[in-house]
């Protein structure tokens, strides 16, 4: 067993203006937040109605922020095909989590390369206004949670309605079937799929303070990639 896994973070600010240009205060909350829902000392857990309380998961991975970095750049929108990387590319993505905060545009919170996938674009990108819980923020996108469900999306898990209607996996066996994505903060149950969606879970598209947990079935799946022959065993030393 791997036991607690720490992760060291590079934080890449890339700002066209002063508000994009976030406050080691704001990327402190985030480094926090992190922390918190990837422990389950999030103070929201306790929400979990009692179906899936006893699925709530420490999936003992931690967050270690090492460094950050500030970039000018008068581009105002970097869009979803990695400009911000080749921009400014990733260091040491082999064994740091390297996260680029900009303005994504086209309403796009945040996107994440999945493990396995080229080390030149590794990591994931977050919006300024999604990033944290304090400081420069749009509700209700406001708690930092875009930045778990990016980074959950960075250690291999799916959205948990698999992309596609009641048949698709999100190869997760915990998380219910579900239709497509719920939105905004669903009345419990949500019934989808003939059971009860797990619309608090980090990996649905819910709003920031809806979504509290990870499920053991999830931990497993994101601990699988630190295993010797992993597609992340590189950030295990
Ligand atoms: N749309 C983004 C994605 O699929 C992020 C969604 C984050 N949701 C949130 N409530 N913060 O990767
Ligand atoms: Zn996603
Ligand atoms: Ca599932």
């Amino acid at each position: 067993d791997l036991g607690v896994i720490t992760i060291p973070v590079y934080v890449h600010v890339v700002y066209s203006n002063s508000n994009e240009n976030i406050s080691n205060a704001q990327i402190a909350s985030q480094i926090a937040v992190l922390n918190d829902d990837f422990r389950a000392t999030n103070n929201d857990a306790n929400q979990t109605p009692s179906e899936f309380a006893g699925l709530v998961a420490d999936t003992e991975i931690q967050f270690n922020l090492v460094n950050t970095f500030r970039y000018s750049n008068s581009r105002t929108s970097w869009g979803t095909n990695d400009a911000v990387k080749s921009a400014y590319p990733p260091i040491t993505p082999e064994t740091h989590l390297n996260i680029w905060v900009c303005n994504i545009g086209g309403g796009i919170l945040g996107y994440a390369q999945f493990p396995g996938g080229p080390s030149a674009t590794d990591g994931v990108v977050v919006g300024p206004n999604y990033f944290g819980s304090t400081g420069y923020l749009s509700a209700p996108f406001d708690k930092g949670r875009t930045t778990t469900h990016e980074v959950g999306h960075y250690f291999n898990l799916r959205h948990i309605w698999g992309d596609g209607r009641c048949n698709r996996d999100d190869f997760v066996s915990d998380t219910p079937s579900s239709d497509a994505p719920n939105y905004g903060c669903p009345s419990y149950p949500t019934v989808n799929c003939r059971s009860n969606d797990m619309t608090m879970n980090y990996m649905d598209y819910t709003n920031d303070a809806c979504m509290y947990m990870f499920s053991e079935g999830q931990k497993e799946r994101m601990r699988t990639i630190f295993l010797a022959g992993g597609a992340r065993d590189s950030m295990i030393n």
